[in-house]
């Protein structure tokens, strides 16, 4: 049984942090990117973490007959799938560019991983793909009901996968909905390379303590929370990562499917990351409360239950290490 991992999208964010957590596992992870919200430098980076560079293919999943070959030529039968458009916002503006990559390109992988007798298939979604809720965690058997046509895209991913194995039982497929993933490899060698003006509050923290932006503007301090800002489950990006590793473990050895939650099951405004991030870093971040952002959600964290229940897994790292380790990246990098 061959130990080799299609990782798509593993020159990015999430992707290379699971690359690393493959290869310490002993997995040989085979990474498929087209490049288009990273860059090449990573491979290398990848190949300090681990000892050696990761086999690299810079093409598009949505090149079926390619996918095909390299399932083929590398003997894989276990896929994680991180390839795809991942800004609520530019899906508002761009609907069918996400759908043809989010969906096209799961279409075209799925056929060609179908084609090469794949067993596993580990997909990224999100905790977007969620009806918007009242109040308390949120648990997978909540209402699907997404507002965006991104997390249109990962709902409608999500279903394929699950009509895929129905009817081809070969396969086994992990639907994992991340929350929100902040933080990087403590190395500092890997991290989120945000393009332009950052929409995530990580980031965007972390450019306004490099200087890069002037200030954080906080998207209101009006809701109906305990200090006025909204709350999201923030999960460091390497707890994570060891997630898609315990997935792909059970999957294989219980030859079982999933759907699971990753998050921390903790909730945190906006004003205590802001908090957090300067006791971590020792550092004063500057920032102005401002209108609310549209299209936010006031309250999102995970029950996280049923992957500790699954796969004996919790997230382990603190507020402190997501906001340190973030911290840590940002200063690793050139100016941006
Ligand atoms: P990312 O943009 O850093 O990584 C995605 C990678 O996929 C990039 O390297 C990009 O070049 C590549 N890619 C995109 N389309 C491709 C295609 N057609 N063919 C080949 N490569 C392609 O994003 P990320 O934050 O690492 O997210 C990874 C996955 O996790 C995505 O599917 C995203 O929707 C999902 N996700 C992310 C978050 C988050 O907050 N970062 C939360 C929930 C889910
Ligand atoms: C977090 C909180 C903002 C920036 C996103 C998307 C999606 C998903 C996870 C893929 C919110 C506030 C932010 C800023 C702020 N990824 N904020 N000032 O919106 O919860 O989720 O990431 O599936 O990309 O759904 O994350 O980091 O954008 O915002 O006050 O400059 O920080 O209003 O309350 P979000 P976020």
């Amino acid at each position: 049984m061959t130990n080799t991992v299609l990782v798509t999208g593993g020159c990015g964010y999430i992707g290379s942090h699971t690359v690393v957590a493959l290869a310490q596992a002993g997995f040989t992870p085979v990474i498929v990117d087209n490049l288009f919200n990273s860059e090449g430098a990573i491979i290398a980076a990848l190949g300090q973490i681990c000892g050696t560079p990761p086999t690299f293919y810079q093409a598009d999943v949505r090149d079926e007959k390619m996918m095909a070959d390299i399932i083929l030529r590398h003997g894989i039968r276990h896929v994680v799938h991180f390839a795809a458009l991942k800004s609520v916002a530019e899906s508002v503006e761009r609907p069918l560019d996400y759908y043809h990559n989010n969906v096209g390109g799961l279409l075209a992988l799925l056929n060609a991983a179908l084609k090469g007798n794949i067993e596993d298939f580990v997909f990224s979604s999100s905790a977007t793909v969620y009806a918007p809720h009242s109040v308390g965690a949120i648990s997978e058997t909540a209402p699907i009901g997404p507002i965006n046509p991104y997390g249109g895209s990962k709902a409608m991913g999500e279903k394929i996968l699950h009509d895929a194995a129905a009817a081809h039982p070969v396969l086994r497929v992990a639907l994992l909905r991340y929350f929100n993933p902040v933080g990087a490899h403590p190395s500092g060698l890997i991290g989120e390379l945000p393009r332009g003006v950052p929409n995530n509050l990580m980031p965007y923290m972390c450019q306004v303590a490099a200087g890069v932006r002037n200030e954080l503007t906080v998207f209101g301090t009006d809701y109906d929370t305990p200090d006025g800002s909204a709350i999201r489950d923030y999960i460091h990006v390497t707890d994570v990562a060891d997630a898609h590793v315990k997935a792909l473990q059970v999957m294989i050895g219980k030859k079982t499917s999933m759907t699971l939650n990753l998050g921390t099951g903790t909730g945190h405004s906006v004003l205590d990351m802001i908090a957090a991030f300067e006791r971590a870093n020792n550092l004063k971040l500057p920032y102005t409360i401002g209108p609310r952002r549209a299209g936010d959600a006031v309250v999102v964290y995970a029950n996280a239950n049923k992957a500790r229940d699954q796969l004996g897994w919790t997230a382990r790292l603190s507020l402190d290490d997501m906001c340190r380790d973030a911290w840590n990246w940002q200063k690793s990098l050139k100016s941006v």
